[in-house]
């Protein structure tokens, strides 16, 4: 029977009782008396640190060892802690340093290091409050996906990384070849010859598992993706990584306001999760990063988005006096400084948008009647913008057919995609939601580097 090396420190506090014990974990701080030192020990798995109280003179050899970053272990019993601060302590009769970290090298010192330097050194980050913490608010996160999809029935599928066909047609993907740059070889005409690539054609990392999806939507009728995407946008903006993850649910027989539905029960089943189980974390981020931020994901769990149209919005967006940077026509895409001002300033909340025009959205979505708009929706939230992106798809061949060869797509390489619609087509929709952007939205974060383990963005893939 599996049991940890040693206690966690998250379940030695829960469960508070007086027992000699023994711990493991990093050193965050020391400080001495005259007669005791006091070392703060914190091992991961909770935000609080437990407090180690050592006798200096039975214990100076082994103490001049110990500072901050010091893997350690130590032998006590956990008692009620008379000073205020924290509930319980260990009162010291054994400890030993592991791995000593040199106060001279060490990065992480007692102090507010920047989110900027702390990228610098991102194999050491997850040392702090804040990384630590971001773990595993995305850890609960990431469970509770598979959680509420399981619940309503959903089938995890997992599509392809590698692909030979663009789910968006935006052609922002990223090349997989084992051809030599320097010297590829070429076609009696002078190009690429990508037939004798690796695949016999050419390859790219996918920007979305949708389409693979719809295949299994169109047959299990109820699936989700959860999985890695790579984008080659040149976007150097707070809310853009070249590899992020993204869950797209697909559900057969399911139209848009179906659609919307899911999602904010989605989105609002997953701030009701992190508040049950993270609420320690989340309590930091709103002292720490973003204030308000309970009051803002309590209002998220227990209250309506807004809904409203593309066209609704652009007759808001123009009715403000605001100063935009981006003209606001209808027609245009809508950026972020627009999103933001719904979200921020005129519904103070999430807020959904549908019915955009169809030139400014992707090629799958379903045409409405009036021969303009698509049936689509965009989740937007306060301070980011979009996190959710997605539609009804066309089920009709011929209105998809059309809009594929408006848009010069070729049309032979989606045959398969195309067979969904040939064979029993089923009206069915699905989004997209950007895990990344999710977590910055429930933590407060400012910048999505930030809420990823390793960020890989335009000019930067270190670690
Ligand atoms: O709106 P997008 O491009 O939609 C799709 O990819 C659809 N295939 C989804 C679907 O209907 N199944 O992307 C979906 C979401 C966005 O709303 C955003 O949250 C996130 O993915 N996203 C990014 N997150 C981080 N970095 C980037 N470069 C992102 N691009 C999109
Ligand atoms: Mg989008």
């Amino acid at each position: 029977m599996y049991f940890h090396p040693y206690v966690q420190i998250k379940n030695l506090l829960l469960e508070g009782a007086e027992r000699e014990i023994w711990v493991a974990g990093w050193v965050r701080t020391k400080r001495e008396t005259k007669e005791l030192a006091f070392l703060e020990l914190n091992d991961g798995s909770c935000q609080k640190n437990l407090q180690l109280v050592v006798d200096r003179n039975e214990w100076s050899a082994v103490l001049t060892g110990v500072s901050t970053g010091a893997s350690v272990r130590a032998k006590g019993s956990l008692r009620p802690s008379p000073a205020p601060g924290q509930k319980w302590e260990l009162a010291v009769v054994a400890l030993e340093v592991v791995g000593p970290a040199d106060p001279q090298t060490y990065p992480l010192q007692k102090k507010r290091h920047s989110y900027e330097f702390l990228r610098e050194i991102a194999h050491l980050r997850p040392r702090t409050n804040t990384f630590s913490a971001l773990a595993r608010v995305r850890n609960t996160l990431a469970f509770s996906i598979h959680e509420f999809f399981q619940n309503h029935g959903y089938v995890w599928v997992n599509t392809p990384l590698i692909t030979a066909s663009d789910a968006e047609g935006a052609g922002q993907m990223f090349r997989v070849t084992t051809l030599d740059v320097e010297k590829p070889p070429r076609t009696p005409e002078g190009q690429v010859d990508w037939s004798k690539d690796f695949f016999g054609k050419e390859a790219h990392l996918t920007v979305s598992g949708q389409l693979n999806g719809e295949t299994f939507a169109t047959s299990l009728g109820a699936i989700y993706t959860f999985g890695p995407t790579f984008r080659a946008e040149n976007s150097n903006t707070t809310r853009h990584l070249a590899e992020f993850w993204m869950v797209e649910p697909e559900t057969a027989w399911l139209d848009l306001a179906g659609n919307m539905d899911l999602a904010e029960d989605f989105l609002k089943f997953l701030v009701t999760k992190i508040l049950e189980k993270n609420i320690e974390e989340l309590t930091f981020f709103d002292q720490w990063v973003e204030k308000g931020l309970l009051e803002t994901l309590n209002s998220v769990a227990y209250g309506n988005f807004s809904k409203i149209t593309y066209t609704q919005a652009v007759a808001e967006l123009q009715k403000s006096k605001k100063d935009f940077e981006y003209p606001v026509t209808w027609g245009n895409d809508l950026q972020s400084e627009h999103e933001r001002y719904l979200t921020d300033e005129v519904y103070k909340g999430p807020v959904i948008v549908t019915n955009y025009p169809k030139e400014i959205k992707a090629f799958y979505m379903k045409l409405n009647g009036d021969g303009k708009t698509v049936k689509a929706m965009d989740v937007l939230v306060p301070r980011l913008g979009e996190i959710i992106g997605g539609s009804e798809r066309e089920e009709r061949l011929d209105v998809l057919e059309d809009r594929m060869n408006e848009l010069k797509m070729p049309l032979e390489s989606y045959s398969w995609y195309l067979d969904l619609r040939r064979f029993g087509s089923v009206p069915h929709s699905g989004f997209g939601l950007g895990f990344e952007r999710l977590l910055q939205y429930v933590t407060g974060m400012g910048n999505i580097r930030d809420v990823i383990p390793f960020p890989r963005t335009v000019g930067s893939a270190d670690f």
